[in-house]
């Protein structure tokens, strides 16, 4: 059975909690492998909503294997909260729930180190989501970073807590002017976190490793997306992790060679929450238009979101650096009233046309887009469950964005509902979920 990564082509918040959610029953697992609660995976089951932060989404699927791995960063109230908001709702967590050991712990001060050090940036500020991911990220990769693992070891954990703490301290009062930490305060909780989560911690990449090799199928569902990664986005405005494909393998211990096809998302249109270079963004009625029709607003912070035009330079980069097969376009029908729709296909900087995503921070921030236009279908697609039935203006764009990119379309989206979803046959998907079929409604 093949493993499959589903990872968004864009700024994050493309509607991979609906693929997912939609792909689910048709897989056995269904792993995070990177982010943290950075990330709000929006999941629309009948008239109940869901908004994951940690958890996989796969989670709404009763007896679906879902797994934390080692690459994602947790805050544990946050985690617990999540879990037992899930419980209330009749969700199974027992049985169904697996945490990597290695996966690290985002600490009392990591939040207040992301905002205190979001302050000092001032005009170069992200815009974090406060939540305390690139902190977490940094200890990390300094070495200092106390994991899930370490949780269970009270005196080890005591003793990296009180070493870490001197220094984090030192940092948030000398540096920051902001408040410190006693060990007593961080302790308590963390033991009590202990207590609750232990039962849910163990060695996923063995367990991840064991089911695929018992020929159970994984699917890996990627946070925020890839022009948010820390080595291929629009770095510094970028998350501390590694969104794309790569990053699924990294951050579960599943090796590449046991992954077999990686799924982009992308919405008909762009979004981007936080700062940094968007260059198809719309600041007229247009964007106005797809933030209200859209519910363009973050779903762990509430922000509204920045909204332009669909980048096919953008999806193209994507497509390359995580290999992507085939995507999914959602909220196609958003667009449903624009009079005209435009698709970027390059770039302007400095009289010279630019047709691959370029790296440097000075182009993005002066690259002016340059449009393809098409008439506007007017008319609703909302809801819409077979291809066919599509109006044929808006077929035309799906079938120009699949030119554009060089990738087949494999589903789109014209509702928050699962069912609201025209899948596509001529595309990878029957093959990677042949219990799928074309009506799974
Ligand atoms: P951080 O991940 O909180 O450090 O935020 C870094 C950047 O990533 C900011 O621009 C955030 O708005 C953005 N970001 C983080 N998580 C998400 C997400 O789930 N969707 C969209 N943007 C996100």
């Amino acid at each position: 059975m093949p493993n499959i990564v589903v990872v968004g082509a864009q700024w994050g918040d493309e509607g991979k909690g609906k693929v997912v959610d939609v792909l689910a029953p048709h897989v056995d697992v269904v792993v995070r492998y990177q982010g943290g609660n950075n990330a709000g995976h929006t999941v629309v089951v009948g008239r109940e909503k869901f908004v994951l932060h940690s958890i996989p989404s796969g989670i709404l699927h009763p007896r679906r294997c879902c797994v934390i791995g080692c690459g994602v960063v947790i805050d544990p109230a946050a985690l617990i909260e999540e879990m037992e908001a899930l419980v209330q709702r009749g969700v199974i967590l027992d049985g169904n729930l697996f945490i990597s050991k290695n996966a690290h712990l985002i600490m009392p001060y990591h939040p207040a180190l992301d905002l205190a050090s979001e302050a000092k940036r001032g005009e170069r500020r992200i815009g974090t989501t406060g939540k305390g991911v690139g902190p977490a990220y940094v200890d990390k990769a300094a070495r200092v970073g106390i994991r899930m693992a370490d949780l269970l070891d009270e005196p080890l954990f005591k003793e990296k807590l009180v070493a870490n703490l001197e220094e984090k301290n030192r940092l948030l009062r000398e540096i920051y002017d902001a408040q410190t930490f006693t060990v007593e305060e961080i302790l308590g909780p963390y033991l009590r976190y202990a207590g609750w989560l232990a039962p849910y911690i163990t060695d996923t990449s063995l367990l991840l490793n064991r089911l695929i090799d018992e020929g159970r199928s994984v699917l890996f569902e990627g946070a925020q997306g890839t022009m948010l990664d820390l080595d291929h986005g629009t770095y510094p405005f970028i998350t501390s992790s590694n969104t794309t494909a790569g990053g699924a393998s990294v951050g579960t211990g599943v090796p590449p060679t046991k992954i077999h096809g990686v799924l982009g998302v992308s919405k008909a249109y762009t979004t981007r929450v936080g700062n940094g270079p968007f260059p198809t963004e719309l600041r007229d009625e247009t964007a106005e238009l797809l933030r209200a029709r859209g519910n363009e607003y973050g779903a762990t912070t509430g922000r509204p979101r920045r909204c332009g035009w669909l980048d096919a330079v953008v999806l193209r980069y994507a497509a390359r650096v995580n290999g992507i097969d085939t995507i999914a376009v959602t909220k196609l029908d958003i667009l449903d009233q624009c009079e005209t729709v435009r698709i970027c296909v390059g770039y302007r900087y400095r009289g010279e046309l630019l047709t691959e995503f370029p790296e440097e921070e000075r182009i993005w921030r002066d690259a002016l887009p340059v449009y393809e236009e098409m008439s506007g279908w007017q008319c609703s697609s909302a809801g819409v469950r077979a291809y066919a039935d599509l109006p044929t203006k808006a077929r035309q764009y799906i079938e120009r964005v699949a030119e554009l990119t060089g990738r087949e379309i494999c589903l789109v989206s014209t509702g928050a509902v699962r069912e609201h979803t025209v899948l596509m046959e001529d595309s990878p998907l029957p093959r990677w979920f042949p219990s799928l079929g074309s009506t799974p409604f």
